[in-house]
């Protein structure tokens, strides 16, 4: 099984980027984390982050017949884009929503995620274990559309 895990912009910046919000790992840390997990669970990953929009949705299309669930941190575009949104449901690759943060205890604007809908679920507010979950969510999410 091969998972595709796409990071949003500014999360780069982990490690640094408002702490006390993200905490204190980098995404290597993070992926770092993710990739013992998946080795474990005798997953494939792949572990991609850009900060350009256009990025992001070549690789949610590209994904297709490669990749059997995406799990998505979109940060910032997760509240505003269209794009992405429409990218998921044409490819139809089960997609899973993740966030390290409580988008819901947050600002207002944060509260509304515009990729929710074509989402398989939402997984927020758990730190890096947001991505452990994720990667644990795209095995039950395979193993149910078998
Ligand atoms: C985030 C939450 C988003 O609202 C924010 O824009 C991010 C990170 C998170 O992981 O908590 O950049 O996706």
């Amino acid at each position: 099984m091969k998972v595709l895990f796409l990071n949003g912009p500014n999360l780069n910046l982990l490690g640094s980027r408002e702490p006390e919000i993200y905490g204190r790992l980098t995404l290597a840390d993070i992926e770092a984390e993710v990739r013992a997990r998946a080795g474990e669970m005798k997953v494939e990953l792949d572990f991609r982050q850009s900060n350009q929009e256009g990025e992001l949705v070549s690789w949610i299309q590209e994904a297709k017949g490669k990749f059997q669930v995406i799990v998505l941190n979109a940060a910032a575009y997760t509240h505003t884009s269209v794009a992405l949104r429409d990218a998921i449901s044409a490819t139809g690759v089960p997609t899973i929503e993740i966030h390290l943060s409580n988008i819901h205890a947050r600002e207002e604007f944060r509260h509304k995620s515009l990729i929710a809908p074509v989402c398989r679920g939402q997984i927020c507010g758990f730190g890096v274990k947001s991505y452990i979950l994720g990667l644990e969510a795209a095995v039950y999410v395979k193993e149910a559309t078998k």
